[in-house]
C-alpha cells in the first residue's frame, strides 16, 4: 500500500487538534497514554533535573511539553511540527505555564535542524512512526544524538512492530480487541485501516540498534504494552 505522503499526514493533524490536547486521557487509541505521560516526564525530572532546554519534535497540541513543565517548570521549549494548527494550539497552552522561552516551528522532523550540544530533553511522543526509511530513522537518531548535551535524555513513546510475523499477528489481535472495547467493531477498522495508510513504526531491537549506531550507549525500556512502547536513551 502507498502510505500517506508529508502533506496527508499534516492536513489530517490539522483537523484533529482536539483529540490531542486532552491530558486526563491523552490521545485514546494509545494504549496507557495517562500513564505513559506521566512515566516519561517523571523520568525526565528524575534523570535531567537541572534541564533548561527540551525539544519536543511532533509535538502535536503539546501533551507532553505541558505535562513536562509541571515538574520542570523553568524549561525553555522549542515545539516541532508539520501542523501549524497543532503548533498554536502547543503554543498557546505551553506559553501559559512555562516561565522559560516558547519557540514553534513548522518542519518535518528528518528536515529539522536539531543544533549541536543544545539540548538537555527531546521528547519524542507517537511521531517516529511516520519516518519510512531505515536511513530516515538513522538519521533523525543521529541529529538528536549530536543535538543532546552529555548527559541529555531522549525519550520516545511509540507504537512499535514486532520482529516475528506470528507475534505482530497475535498483538495487533489483542490491540483490535482493545478498540472494540474502546468503540466498536466499526471504530477498530477504521484505526487500523489509518495505521495501515500512515504509520511504519519499527520494533523496539530495530530502534535500540539504531541508537546505538548513533552513538547512544545507555538505553533502557521504560515500559511497553502490546503494540506501545516507551523508552529513554542517555547521550
Ligand atoms: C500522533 S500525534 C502525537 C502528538 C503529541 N506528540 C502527543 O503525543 O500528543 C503525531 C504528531 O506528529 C506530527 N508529525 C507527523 N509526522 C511528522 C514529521 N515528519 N515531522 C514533524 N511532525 C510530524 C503530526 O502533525 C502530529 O501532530
Amino acid at each position: 500500500m502507498q502510505k500517506s505522503s508529508l502533506d496527508e499526514i499534516r492536513q489530517r493533524f490539522d483537523n484533529d487538534v482536539e483529540r490531542f490536547s486532552n491530558l486526563d486521557t491523552g490521545q485514546k487509541t494509545t494504549i496507557d497514554a495517562p500513564f505513559t505521560l506521566e512515566l516519561i516526564t517523571s523520568a525526565a525530572q528524575i534523570l535531567c533535573p537541572n534541564a533548561d532546554q527540551v525539544l519536543d519534535i511532533g509535538c502535536g497540541a503539546g501533551n507532553y511539553t505541558v505535562k513536562l513543565l509541571s515538574k520542570l517548570p523553568n524549561l525553555n521549549c522549542s515545539l516541532v511540527d508539520l501542523s501549524q494548527a497543532m503548533l498554536d494550539k502547543a503554543k498557546e497552552r505551553v506559553e501559559n505555564i512555562t516561565h522559560g522561552q516558547v519557540n514553534i516551528q513548522q518542519q518535518d522532523i528528518l528536515q529539522y535542524h536539531y543544533g549541536d550540544s543544545q539540548l538537555d530533553i527531546v521528547l519524542a511522543g507517537a511521531v517516529l512512526h511516520h519516518l519510512r526509511s531505515d536511513g530516515d530513522w538513522q538519521t533523525v537518531f543521529t541529529k538528536i544524538y549530536k543535538a543532546l548535551k552529555p548527559g541529555g535524555c531522549l525519550f520516545v513513546v511509540d507504537l512499535i512492530e514486532h520482529e516475528s510475523s506470528m507475534v505482530s499477528q497475535f498483538i495487533w489481535n489483542q490491540y483490535g480487541e482493545y478498540l472494540i472495547d474502546l468503540g466498536g467493531e466499526s471504530y477498530k477498522d477504521d484505526v487500523l485501516a489509518y495505521i495501515d495508510k500512515e504509520d511504519s513504526p519499527r520494533s523496539l531491537n530495530f530502534q535500540m540498534k539504531t541508537l546505538y549506531n548513533a552513538g547512544f550507549s545507555t538505553i533502557d525500556i521504560l515500559h511497553k504494552n502490546l503494540c506501545f512502547g516507551a523508552y529513554v536513551a542517555i547521550k
